[in-house]
C-alpha cells in the first residue's frame, strides 16, 4: 500500500496535498491545481464534472509528464471499481457537491481500506468579523457559484459516518485538513 501524508498548504494558492506514491484520484480535481504535489504517484486520475475545467487539467497532467488520466465524471457516482486508489485526495469541493455525503461515500468505496482519503476545505471563521462576512455574502455567493461558503465540512464527514484521523485549520479558521480512515 502506499503512504501518503497530508501537509498543510503553505498558502491557500499552493498545493495542498501530497501523496507520496501509489494510484491517487483528485476528486473534483479543476484545473489540476493539485497535481503539481503528486509528482511522487505511479498514477493521478483526475474527475470533474465540469469538461471546461478538465482541459486545464489535462493540460497540467501533460506540464508536469505525470502518469494518469482526466475523466469528465460526477463526484457523487463514480465510475472506478471498489478500492482502486491508495490515496484520493479532493480540494475546496463538498462545498460545491448537491449531495457532499454521497461523494464522500464514493471517496471511500474506490479507496483501499489501508489507504487514505486527505480533504482540503474552506469553512465558516472562527473570527466573529470573518464570519459574519461570510454570512453576509453567503447566499448570493450561492447564487453566483453554488458554492456553500458556511458550509461545515467536518460535520459532513461526521455525518457521512467516516472516521476522522486528524483535522487542522488555518487562516482564522477558513481553511481546513481533513484526514480520513477509509473503511
Ligand atoms: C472550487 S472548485 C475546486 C477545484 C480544485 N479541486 C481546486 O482546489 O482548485 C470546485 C470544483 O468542483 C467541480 N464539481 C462540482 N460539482 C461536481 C460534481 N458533482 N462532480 C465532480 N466535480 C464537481 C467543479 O466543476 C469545480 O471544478
Amino acid at each position: 500500500m502506499a503512504t501518503a501524508r497530508p501537509v498543510l498548504r503553505r498558502s491557500v494558492s499552493s498545493a495542498a496535498i501530497y501523496a507520496r506514491e501509489g494510484r491517487v484520484l483528485d476528486v473534483a480535481c479543476g484545473t489540476g491545481r493539485n497535481f503539481r504535489s503528486l509528482t511522487s504517484a505511479s498514477e493521478v486520475v483526475g474527475i470533474d464534472i465540469s469538461e471546461e475545467m478538465l482541459v486545464h487539467a489535462r493540460n497540467e497532467l501533460g506540464r508536469l509528464d505525470l502518469e494518469g488520466t482526466v475523466q469528465q465524471m460526477d463526484a457523487q457516482a463514480l465510475d472506478f471499481p471498489d478500492d482502486s486508489f491508495d490515496t484520493v485526495i479532493s480540494s475546496f469541493s463538498t462545498c460545491t457537491f448537491p449531495d457532499p455525503i454521497a461523494a464522500l461515500h464514493e471517496m471511500d468505496r474506490v479507496c483501499t481500506p489501508d489507504g487514505e482519503i486527505l480533504l482540503l476545505e474552506h469553512r465558516r471563521s472562527d473570527a466573529a468579523p470573518l464570519a459574519r462576512f461570510q454570512d453576509w455574502r453567503a447566499e448570493s455567493h450561492y447564487e453566483k457559484t453554488g458554492c456553500r461558503l458556511t458550509h461545515d465540512p467536518l460535520s459532513t464527514v461526521e455525518q457521512a459516518g467516516l472516521p476522522v484521523e486528524d483535522v487542522s485549520t488555518a487562516f482564522f479558521g477558513l481553511v481546513t485538513t481533513i484526514d480520513v480512515i477509509p473503511r
